[in-house]
C-alpha cells in the first residue's frame, strides 16, 4: 500500500486551501476554472509524484541491496524508504568505526614488529660479539673465556625471557574469549606462586607476606591466567624491590567482589608513567629495566587477562617508598 508522503500531504493541503479561498473569494465563472485547474494539478501532481517515486525507490533499493550484502540481512523487501537515510547514515557510521579500529590494528602490529625485532637485536649482538671475540682466540685466554661465554650465556636468558613474554601475548590474543571460568582457592595460587619466586626474592633479601582480610579464600576466574597476572606483578615487586623489602600480597572483600593487592616498599615510579606502565614494551627507565632484564610485556599481559575477566588493574606508587597493584574478582 501506498503511504501519504509529505508532497503528497502538501499537494492536498495547498489544494483544499486553493478551493476554499475560491469559495469565498471568486465569481462562479472564476470559481469552476479555478476548480477545474485544482483537479487538473492534483490528478498531475499524484501521477508525476507516483512514477517519480517509483522510480527514485526502485534506484535506492538497489543501492540498498548492496548495503545489506555487507551487513549481512536481506529484509530488502520491507525497506522503509522514510527511513532509509538514518539508516544508511548508521552504516556508514560503522563502516568508519571499522575502518578506524582496522588502521589503528595495522599501526599497532607495525610498531609491535619493529618492537619486537628492536628488543630481540640486543641479545643478538651480544652474543655475536662473545662468540666472535672467543673464536678470534678469546677461548684460550682464560681471563676472559668464561667470563664472556657467562655474558652469553645472560644474552641468551634474555632472547629465553623475550619469546616467552610473546609467546604468552600471542597465546592471549589467539583465545581472547575462551576463558576457563571456575572457583579456586586464591590463598593457595598465591603460595604457588610465592614458592615459584622464592629463589628469585631470596636474592634480593624480599620477603613475603600474605594477608587476607576477606571472609573467603574463593574467587571467580582464569586460575591458570590469574596465576600470570600474579607471577607478573610479585616478579616486578621484586625486579623493582628494595634489596631487604618486602612484597604483600593481600586481600578483602567489596561486596559480591574480592579487592586483591600486590605491594612493595621499592623503588616506586613516578606519576608521569603511571598513565604508560600497561603499554607493550613501555618501561620507565629502558636502560635499568634491560640490565635487570625487563622487556615492558609483563604489566601489558596482566591487564590484557584482567580485561578479559572485565576487570581493569589499578596502580598507586610513591618514589622510593613503593607501588601498590590492584584489581578485582568476583567471589
Ligand atoms: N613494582 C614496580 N615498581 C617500580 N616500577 C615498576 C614496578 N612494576 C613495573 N614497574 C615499571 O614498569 C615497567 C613495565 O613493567 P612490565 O612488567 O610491563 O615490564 P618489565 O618488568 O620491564 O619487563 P617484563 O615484565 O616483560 O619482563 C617496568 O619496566 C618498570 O619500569
Ligand atoms: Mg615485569
Amino acid at each position: 500500500m501506498m503511504k501519504m508522503n509529505t508532497p503528497l500531504k502538501i499537494s492536498i493541503f495547498l489544494s483544499a486551501i486553493i478551493i476554499l479561498a475560491s469559495y469565498f473569494l471568486f465569481t462562479s465563472p472564476e470559481k469552476e476554472a479555478l476548480l477545474k485547474f485544482t483537479v487538473f494539478f492534483i490528478i498531475v501532481f499524484s501521477v508525476t509524484f507516483y512514477v517519480l517515486r517509483n522510480f527514485f525507490h526502485e534506484r535506492i533499493k538497489l543501492i540498498y541491496k548492496n548495503i545489506y550484502k555487507f551487513k549481512g540481512t536481506s529484509n530488502i523487501k520491507e525497506l522503509d524508504i522514510e527511513k532509509a537515510e538514518k539508516e544508511a547514515e548508521e552504516w556508514a557510521d560503522a563502516k568508519e568505526e571499522e575502518l578506524n579500529a582496522y588502521k589503528k590494528d595495522e599501526n599497532y602490529r607495525r610498531e609491535f614488529l619493529g618492537n619486537v625485532s628492536h628488543e630481540l637485536k640486543t641479545p643478538i649482538f651480544n652474543i655475536q660479539g662473545y662468540v666472535q671475540t672467543l673464536l678470534d682466540g678469546g677461548v684460550e685466554d682464560k681471563d676472559i673465556n668464561y667470563k664472556y661465554l657467562e655474558r652469553a650465556n645472560k644474552s641468551v636468558d634474555r632472547m629465553i625471557n623475550i619469546v616467552e613474554d610473546l609467546e604468552v601475548i600471542s597465546r592471549l590474543e589467539t583465545e581472547q574469549s575462551v576463558l576457563d571460568i571456575q572457583k579456586f582457592n586464591i590463598v593457595d595460587l598465591v603460595k604457588e606462586v610465592f614458592e615459584l619466586m622464592e629463589m628469585k626474592a631470596s636474592k634480593m633479601k624480599i620477603k613475603f607476606e600474605l594477608i587476607n582480610e576477606s571472609q573467603t579464600n574463593f574467587v571467580k576466574g582464569d586460575k591458570d591466567k590469574i596465576q600470570q597476572v600474579f607471577i607478573n606483578l610479585i616478579s616486578n615487586s621484586i625486579k623493582y624491590g628494595k634489596k631487604g623489602g618486602k612484597t604483600t600480597v593481600r586481600f578483602f572483600d567489596m561486596n559480591s567482589n574480592m579487592l586483591i593487592e600486590v605491594a612493595d616498599n621499592g623503588i616506586g615510579i613516578k606519576k608521569q608513567s603511571l598513565d604508560r606502565l600497561f603499554e607493550r614494551f613501555y618501561r620507565v627507565d629502558k636502560n635499568r629495566s634491560r640490565e635487570i632484564g625487563g622487556t615492558g610485556l609483563g604489566l601489558a599481559i596482566v591487564k590484557h587477562i584482567l580485561e578479559g575477566h572485565n576487570q581493569q588493574i589499578n596502580v598507586r606508587s610513591t618514589i622510593n617508598v613503593g607501588s601498590t597493584f590492584s584489581f578485582i574478582l568476583e567471589k
